[in-house]
């Protein structure tokens, strides 16, 4: 029988997790089957639990679980703990270990696919919640000059901050961001979700900077902010297909090629 691995969320259908494992599996020749499974608000641990029980190996975590599934973890990675989140498990003779790839994705399609450097950039975190302190730990780790985290609710962004004193970091609210200029804008709210926007102020991307959506697979109004103030405008595909990536190879031991599976995924 194959090993069998699994998203879980709620909702599931959508994701396009299953196609990039079974694109990663194809390409590298691992004997593996992907599932959804849809788990009810109430009842992660137990949909978890019964995977494991019925042979599965691992499984990526989505919305709204990523915070569970870190408290679900026998054992954590540094990493999911510094985000206090997890979105790979993996199922051993020891239980259920916990990790998190969403920021190592990020960073990798930001430096190995776009060629964006981080170190000695400005760069500019909008959002504090779970997206914005999946990614900052290693985004902190990377040299950058100075991250700036700006939040509608101050006080959130000011205990990332916190969580991270030696890493140049900075908090500030939306409107104490004029005057200023960054090489880089993630945009990590959920208000693109909504069609909603978050007001940025004139002049906030240096010449060549460029703007990250961590949704992915839709034009937000920050992307059409972006691409109309000059800035080069990038979704969160690359960051969806490094960070399965990073799962398949803690789960395989085996890293697949990335660019095919991107590429294929930006034009269906
Ligand atoms: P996620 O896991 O997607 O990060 P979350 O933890 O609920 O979800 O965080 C959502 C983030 O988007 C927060 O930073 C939130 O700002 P607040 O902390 O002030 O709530 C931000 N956000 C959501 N809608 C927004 C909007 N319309 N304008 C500005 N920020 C918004």
């Amino acid at each position: 029988m194959s090993d069998r691995y699994a998203v879980i969320g709620n909702p599931v259908a959508h994701s396009k997790s299953p196609w990039i494992h079974a694109e990663f599996a194809r390409a590298t020749g691992q004997d593996i089957e992907y599932l959804r499974l849809e788990a009810p608000l109430d009842g992660f641990g137990r949909t978890v639990e019964e995977f494991r029980a019925a042979g599965g190996k691992g499984a990526n975590v989505t919305l709204p679980f990523k915070e569970e599934a870190f408290r679900h973890c026998a054992a954590l990675s540094p990493r999911a703990r510094a985000a206090q989140a997890v979105n790979t498990l993996i199922f051993d003779s020891a239980g259920v270990r916990g990790d998190n790839t969403d920021g190592a994705g990020l960073l990798r399609d930001l430096t190995a696919n776009l060629g964006r450097a981080i170190a000695g950039r400005r760069i500019l975190l909008m959002g504090a919640g779970g997206a914005a302190r999946g990614v900052l730990g290693p985004l902190a780790e990377a040299g950058a000059a100075r991250i700036v985290i700006a939040n509608r609710t101050p006080a959130k962004a000011a205990q990332l901050v916190a969580s991270h004193p030696r890493a140049p970091l900075e908090a500030r609210g939306y409107e104490a961001l004029a005057g200023n200029s960054f090489d880089l804008v993630i945009n990590a709210t959920s208000a693109g979700l909504g069609g909603g926007s978050v007001e940025l102020p004139e002049g906030i991307f240096r010449p060549d900077a460029l703007a990250y959506e961590l949704v992915y697979g839709r034009d937000t109004p920050f992307l059409a902010f972006a691409r109309a103030a000059g800035a080069a405008a990038c979704d969160g595909t690359g960051m969806l297909v490094e960070q399965a990536a990073e799962s398949f190879f803690l789960w395989r031991g085996v890293r697949p090629q990335t660019a095919p599976v991107i590429a294929a995924l930006r034009v269906r």
